[in-house]
């Protein structure tokens, strides 16, 4: 059943940064961008790179890989659908994030 589990104080991941979360044998980027908190799998559907490193800019990942973009509301491909990633529904409560994960 799918809960809620409190990740990170949000005061440790600025504007722009994000930070890997393990959850339950997942891989996790929460990333704040520009205020918004949004938590995908940390992993590119076209080779495996990490997302957690790539940068954000108006609410789009941009994979360090190849480039790729992934929109980090919905987890969908900018420049190639119909791939997209995995997003986890965040909460920011008294300061803390919470994502729900299975
Ligand atoms: S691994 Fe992400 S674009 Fe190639």
């Amino acid at each position: 059943m799918p809960e809620f589990v409190r990740v990170a104080d949000i005061q440790e991941i600025p504007p722009g940064t994000s930070r890997v979360l393990h959850i339950r044998g997942r891989e996790i980027a929460l990333f704040n961008a520009d205020g918004m908190f949004c938590a995908v799998k940390n992993t590119c559907p076209h080779r495996g790179t990490s997302l957690d490193r790539g940068a954000v800019e108006d609410g789009i990942v941009t994979c360090p890989g190849h480039g790729w973009q992934f929109d980090l509301r919905t987890g969908d491909s900018v420049d190639h659908p119909p791939a997209g990633i995995r997003c986890y529904r965040v909460e920011i409560r008294q300061g803390w994030a919470w994502v729900e994960v299975p």
